[in-house]
Order: C-alpha cells, then sequence, then structure tokens
C-alpha cells in the first residue's frame, strides 16, 4: 500500500493575531509545521504534501526539501484544500493521510495506529478512519455525531451546532486516513457551508450517504491534541514539548535540578551525567558532553560543549569549549569563541573569533577578540585587545605561557612571543619578542627573561 500524507497549511491562522503565518510560530525552536512535517514523514516513510496559501514562499523557504507543496488560493476550506493536492497524488497513493499543521503535538505513532486501523478494515465499504478525543474541553472543535448503534454518522462544526450538540465530548482531531480513488471523487461532492466554505469534515456525512461506515479511532493521550488557534494554545503546547524534552533528557541520565525552570530546545544533545541549574536555556545546535554543570542562569545558543565543563551565570552564542573548561560567573562568549581544555574564564570577561589555548586563565574583565593564544597564559584584570581600528578588524596572537599585565592594552595587528610578560597598564603597539618583558605607554622591551 502506497501511503501520503497532506499537510493543511494555507490558512492564515487569523486568532493569532500576528504578521506571520500561523504554522510558522516557533515552537521550543522549531517553527510548528516542522512538527507535523516530521511526525508524518516517519509515519508514512515519504515526503508528505503541504498545501500552503497564505504567505506561501515563507512557509515553502522554511521547510524546503522536506516536503512537495500544493498552493490553494482562495482558501475556500479544509475539503478545498485537499483537493490541491490531488494533481500530484493521483494514481500515487492508496491510502492518504491528512492532518492539520496546527497540531505540532501529535506524534508518529498516533499517526501509525490511524494508518494501521484504517489497513486492518480491510474493507472497502469503510473509506474513512478518522482519530477522535474525549475531553471535556472542545476549543471549538468539531463534534462526532454517532446514531444509537454508536456508529459514526457526521461531524459538525462548532458554529453550526445545536445546544443538545454542543455537549458531545468527542471532538474530531482532523486527522483520517483516506481510500485515495474514494476522496478524490468525493471532494467533488462536498456542499458548500455556510460560512462559504467547502468542509473537509462533510465527508463523514458524504460516506455515510453512500451507504459506507467510518471508523474512529480514538487519541490515547489528549495532550496530542492541543490544537493551535491563538497564542494561549502555543503556549500550552509549548509547555507540553518543554515537559516531553525535560523528560527525555532525565531517562537519558541527565539531572535537571527544577525541570519547571529549564529550557531546552528540540534537537539539543547533553550527554550523561550533566547536572543543569534553573533558569538555564539551551538553544539551537547546541551539544553538551557527559559531566558539565549548566547553571543557574546561563544562556547556550548553537554552541558545542566537551566534558566535565562548569559554567556558571553566563551567557555562550556560536561558541566552542573543550574538556573541563570552568566559566563565570557572569561571563561572555560570542561567535567563534573557542576555549581550549581546562581553561578558566572568570567574571565580566568577553571573548570573540578567538582561540584560547589550554590551561589559558583570563580571571577578571577583559576583552579578547580576534586573537589566538598558545598554552598556559595568563591574561590579566582589565586585558583589551584592541582590535579595531574604525575600519578593519585586526590579530592579535599571544605565544605559550605568555604573561600579560593587568590593564594591558594590546593594539592590533600585534603579537606577544612566547613566555613574553608585560607590566601593569601597557599599551603594547609592537610585536614583543619570545621571553622579553615590555612595559610602559608606548610599551618598550626593556629586558630578557630566564626561560622556565
Ligand atoms: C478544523 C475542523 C474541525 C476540527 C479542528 C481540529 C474543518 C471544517 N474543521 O477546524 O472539525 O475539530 O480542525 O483542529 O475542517 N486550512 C487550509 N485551507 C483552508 C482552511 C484551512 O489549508 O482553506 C488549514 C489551516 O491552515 C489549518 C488547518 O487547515 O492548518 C485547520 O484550519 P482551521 O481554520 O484551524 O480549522 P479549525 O477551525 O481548527
Ligand atoms: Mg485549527
Amino acid at each position: 500500500m502506497k501511503i501520503s500524507a497532506v499537510i493543511l497549511a494555507a490558512g492564515h491562522g487569523t486568532r493569532m493575531l500576528s504578521s506571520i503565518p500561523k504554522v510558522l510560530h516557533p515552537l521550543m525552536g522549531k517553527a510548528m509545521l516542522h512538527y507535523s512535517v516530521d511526525a508524518a514523514s516517519a509515519a508514512t516513510g515519504s515526503k508528505p504534501v503541504i498545501i500552503i496559501g497564505y504567505q506561501a514562499e515563507l512557509v515553502q523557504q522554511t521547510i524546503g526539501e522536506s516536503a512537495q507543496y500544493a498552493i490553494q488560493d482562495p482558501q475556500l476550506g479544509t475539503g478545498h484544500a485537499v483537493q490541491q493536492a490531488e494533481d500530484l497524488l493521483r494514481d500515487k497513493a492508496d491510502l492518504i493521510l491528512v492532518i492539520t499543521a496546527d497540531m505540532p503535538l501529535l506524534t508518529e505513532r498516533t499517526l501509525r495506529q490511524v494508518l494501521n486501523a484504517h489497513q486492518s478494515t480491510g474493507d472497502q465499504n469503510t473509506p474513512i478512519t478518522m482519530l477522535t478525543v474525549n475531553t471535556v474541553e472542545p476549543r471549538g472543535f468539531g463534534r462526532v455525531r454517532r446514531d444509537q448503534e454508536k456508529r459514526v454518522i457526521g461531524i459538525v462544526e462548532e458554529a453550526q451546532a445545536t445546544p443538545e450538540q454542543l455537549t458531545i465530548q468527542e471532538l474530531n482531531t482532523s486527522v483520517y486516513c483516506f481510500d485515495a480513488d474514494w476522496l478524490w471523487e468525493a471532494l467533488l461532492r462536498i456542499p458548500l457551508s455556510p460560512k462559504g466554505e467547502y468542509y473537509l469534515t462533510d465527508l463523514v456525512g458524504t460516506a455515510i450517504a453512500d451507504g459506507m461506515s467510518v471508523q474512529a479511532v480514538s487519541l490515547e493521550d489528549p495532550e496530542e491534541a492541543i490544537g493551535i488557534n491563538n497564542r494561549v494554545h502555543l503556549a500550552e503546547a509549548s509547555a507540553v514539548l518543554r515537559e516531553r524534552i525535560n523528560r527525555s533528557l532525565m531517562l537519558g541520565g541527565v539531572t535537571l535540578i527544577d525541570p519547571g525552570a529549564t529550557y531546552v530546545e528540540a534537537g539539543v544533545q547533553v550527554g550523561q551525567d550533566t547536572v543543569i541549574w534553573p533558569n538555564t536555556y539551551l538553544h539551537g545546535d547546541t551539544l553538551v558532553g557527559r559531566g558539565c554543570n549548566l547553571g543557574p542562569n546561563t544562556i547556550i545558543r548553537d554552541s558545542h560543549l566537551g566534558d566535565n565543563c562548569r559554567v556558571l551565570s553566563s551567557l555562550l552564542e556560536g561558541a566552542r569549549l573543550d574538556d573541563e573548561v570552568d566559566m563565570g560567573p557572569f561571563a561572555r562568549l560570542r561567535k567563534g569563541a573557542h576555549l581550549g581544555r581546562g581553561v578558566h574564564m572568570g567574571n565580566f570577561g568577553e571573548v570573540k573569533n578567538s582561540y584560547l589555548g589550554p590551561g589559558t586563565k583570563m580571571g577578571h574583565f577583559s576583552y579578547v577578540g580576534d586573537t589566538t593564544t598558545g598554552p598556559e597564559v595568563n591574561i590579566g584584570a582589565g586585558t583589551v585587545t584592541c582590535n579595531y581600528d574604525g575600519e578593519q578588524k585586526h590579530h592579535t596572537e599571544i605565544g605559550a605561557g605568555a604573561f600579560i599585565g593587568s590593564d594591558t592594552m594590546l593594539v592590533a595587528p600585534v603579537r606577544l612571543g612566547e613566555g613574553a610578560r608585560t607590566g601593569a597598564g601597557a599599551v603594547v603597539t609592537r610585536n614583543v619578542s619570545d621571553y622579553t618583558l615590555a612595559v610602559g605607554a608606548p610599551a618598550r622591551s626593556i629586558r630578557k627573561l630566564e626561560k622556565k
């Protein structure tokens, strides 16, 4: 059986009151639509077709090659939306799985259950299997109508429901598996709704009128059916995703001191025996090794950390730490900062586009930019690499074991030799040779030092 998925994502999402399409709002670091694409691809083993309309180009750019696209313009309802996939899928798929892009919590497992249930009827007379949820919170969903024998006979949208129908607690999740041949033909027969749209939900009534039956599968975990129509729902879904991520981290051997105050985005990886203290945020393309100690009050974005690192109350963006780095409190790493093994960086320091060699110490308020240091360098309090001359950035190079006195200005481009030393307050405008002491402003080399 060939199975293809169709994801409905053409709507504006008016109730979000937003200039960006609803389906592109971020949830734990990924656009909402990514979750549907991932779940649908995993469940069907093929690229889904996304129905796009509102800001179609932006949606397509965001998701890229992981899906196919069909345009719906104008947007005349969910039934009309599915129709737009026909050209791409007719005669290419036997079963069509339809989901909406505003239900990011649906799992691959649930989608497989719907597909399996549909396939196991093995019955030409059941062209639809739908996923329903039983809950006391209707959230504006369509209500599932059943007859006295409990057979599904229709879906009624909230706006059209009678007071009695409004009390029905079985709701339509908008996840369906259709027999493809029946679907393409039945879509032509959907009546126009009172709102002037073609509702996919009306296909249930169509099947019943054809003398066929509709199968319903009940969702085990109602949380998965949190559909996002406004920003309250967005926050609810985000909380569920955060809990899922935190839970899987803990079950994978990571200690979270307070999971409720730990924010780890989808796709971040953390090694065993790492401890994460409250108010810590791990964003984007971030990898953390084993045995690290992060936070409290730490933000790490797009950074790779080795094993046994300690980061306290600090901000890291686009940085790399080798093993056993000790940072903070109140340190900042910007793009291209790379701290070698065992580096110690204390408070109020900033490092950008630089490599600090293994064992280097930068204990107190300093700025290091566009610099390479050898191992075991000591960067005194208040050291500044003056890397920008108002037009261009310049490089600073510091040799192994150099000792930079407090409040030294290194005016780049400049090189401090291996084992070189600067006096407190030196303004270094020219290279200092290996094992040489330079002092003053501008700094002069005044004597040779003994190799240790
Ligand atoms: C829909 C269902 C409702 C169900 C609910 C579950 C219909 C008529 N109603 O209502 O029974 O309980 O989902 O979440 O199907 N879309 C298009 N093109 C359109 C209209 C919508 O692509 O012309 C897309 C939207 O971008 C969205 C999805 O379809 O991703 C659902 O649309 P939405 O307006 O949110 O429908 P609901 O009111 O939630
Ligand atoms: Mg919706």
